[in-house]
């Protein structure tokens, strides 16, 4: 099982953004704890982070027919990017959507996700533990696909 963890714009300042909203712990520290995780259950893993629209649009299209599932945070471009939208469409791997914070608590502007539409899960305000939970739900997912 191969996974690809796709994270928008501005989590690559995790630890110094809004710590109050997104927790005082690193990127690099989240990449360390999908990774420690993915290898304990025999997972291979991939990141990906933009602050990029098109960038991310690409690494979508380039993931076809490479991996098994995405775990994906778009971050700002959930609530506007129709383009990431058409692209997990397109290549139609089983994609989950997580949010580190509780958007659904949040400001308006943040209540709509058009990524989730092409999503078979999501994870909101559970901290980094929200992307574990959307391997396991992959692992799942994908077995009982087979
Ligand atoms: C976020 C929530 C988004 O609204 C925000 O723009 C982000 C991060 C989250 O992980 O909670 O950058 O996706």
């Amino acid at each position: 099982m191969k996974i690809l963890v796709i994270n928008g714009p501005n989590l690559n300042m995790l630890g110094i953004r809004e710590p109050g909203i997104y927790g005082s712990e690193t990127y690099a520290s989240l990449v360390k704890l999908i990774s420690e995780y993915c290898d304990s259950k025999g997972i291979e893993v991939d990141f990906f982070q933009s602050n990029h629209e098109g960038a991310i649009v690409d690494r979508i299209q380039e993931a076809y027919g490479v991996f098994d599932g995405i775990v994906i945070n778009p971050a700002a471009y959930t609530h506007t990017s129709v383009a990431i939208l058409d692209a997990l469409k397109a290549v139609s791997i089983p994609a989950v959507e997580v949010h580190i914070s509780a958007v659904n608590e949040r400001e308006d502007f943040r209540q709509i996700s058009y990524a989730g539409k092409a999503c078979v899960k999501t994870y909101m305000g559970l901290g980094f533990n929200g992307y574990i939970e959307a391997v396991k739900f992959l692992e799942n997912y994908l077995a009982e696909k087979q």
